[in-house]
């Protein structure tokens, strides 16, 4: 079998980037504790680190829907489509020079943690729920990743990353706090990618029809505590520049069964009580044909930390 150190030269080749990439050594990840602002020690790959959980009831404000994800990890990570490769593709070739670490925030089972490590990039990989990040840490083993269980908001860290990600996460983190956050933990000229692919059904007929069932089935009042963000909002952003949004088309075909495997895994269906949730899906699949096109264009946001030494 061959060894993360190989494996990891090797994918660099063909990127340019053996040559300038040099793997950490372990102890050089250090991640500090926000609850007693300890050194939590090295963060060995493949391990799950615990000793960044914070207290539960500490205020983050962090969304509570938000991590409803964990009742349902495995289902998450069997349902839930892959993120393309062009989406990596466009990333490195939008950061025009070595990216060798990446911190990926609310990395779930890994759907974007894997495409980036199979580059050679060591990532570091926070995931509040415990539940998610055993699976992150089972799929992503033989990866150069280092699965971290902690919220954005309590994750500190002594290393600057080349680039920040977050793939349909970033939402349930806090508006107060992200952005300087993402800034902090970036090295000058470093890369902030947001993304994420709604996934939603490409026939609008059948869409419409799914809809008018969500109308009634979800909480009327679902509320808004995820947080979106703009464009122009990224633009304000004190230390980042180049701002750019990009659309990565692309469809899948899979099965109505597979479809609805993938809405039991969505937050608004998770917030239902299981017998309400088991008749919402029943309800959905009654009006779907056995195979449905889904639309899963990747919406990209990008943005590049400024180098503050340049005037
Ligand atoms: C919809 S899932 C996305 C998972 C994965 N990135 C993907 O694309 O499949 C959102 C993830 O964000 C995590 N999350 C929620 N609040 C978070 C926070 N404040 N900081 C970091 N991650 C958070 C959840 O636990 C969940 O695993």
């Amino acid at each position: 079998m061959a060894r993360p150190g190989n494996r990891l030269r090797d994918s660099l080749r063909g990127f340019g980037l053996e040559r300038v990439c040099v793997p950490r050594r372990d102890a050089e990840i250090g991640i500090l504790s926000e609850a007693d602002g300890r050194f939590a020690g090295s963060q060995e790959r493949g391990a799950i680190h615990e000793a960044m959980v914070t207290e539960p009831n500490q205020p983050t404000g962090t969304s509570i829907r938000g991590l409803l994800f964990g009742s349902v990890a495995e289902r998450y990570e069997r349902y839930r489509l892959d993120y393309p490769d062009e989406l990596v593709d466009t990333v490195l070739r939008y950061a025009g020079r070595p990216v060798c670490s990446a911190l990926e925030v609310g990395a779930g089972t890994g759907k974007a943690t894997r495409p980036f490590a199979a580059r050679g990039i060591e990532v570091t990989a926070i995931e509040p729920d415990a539940d998610m990040a055993k699976v992150l840490a089972r799929v992503t083993h033989e990866l150069p990743v280092r699965p971290v269980v902690t919220t954005f908001e309590h994750f500190r860290s002594e290393s600057r990353f080349d680039l920040v990600y977050a793939a349909a996460a970033w939402h349930w983190t806090s508006p107060a706090t992200r952005w300087a956050h993402a800034v902090e933990l970036l090295v000058d000229g470093g890369v902030l990618a947001l993304f994420g692919a709604p996934a939603e059904l490409k026939d609008p007929e059948l869409s419409a029809a799914v809809d008018e069932i969500e109308k009634r089935v979800l909480p009327e009042d679902d509320p808004v505590d995820v947080h979106p963000w703009s464009i122009e909002e990224m633009a304000a952003i004190d230390g980042v520049g180049d701002v750019e949004h990009r659309e990565l088309g692309y469809v899948a075909t899979t099965t109505a069964a597979a479809f609805v495997g993938r809405l039991a895994t969505v937050s608004a269906y998770l917030q239902l009580a299981p017998e309400q949730r088991a008749d919402a899906l029943r309800q959905v699949r009654a009006v779907l044909p056995d195979q449905v096109d889904i639309d899963a264009t990747v919406q990209l946001s990008l943005a590049r930390r400024v180098d503050r030494s340049v005037s």
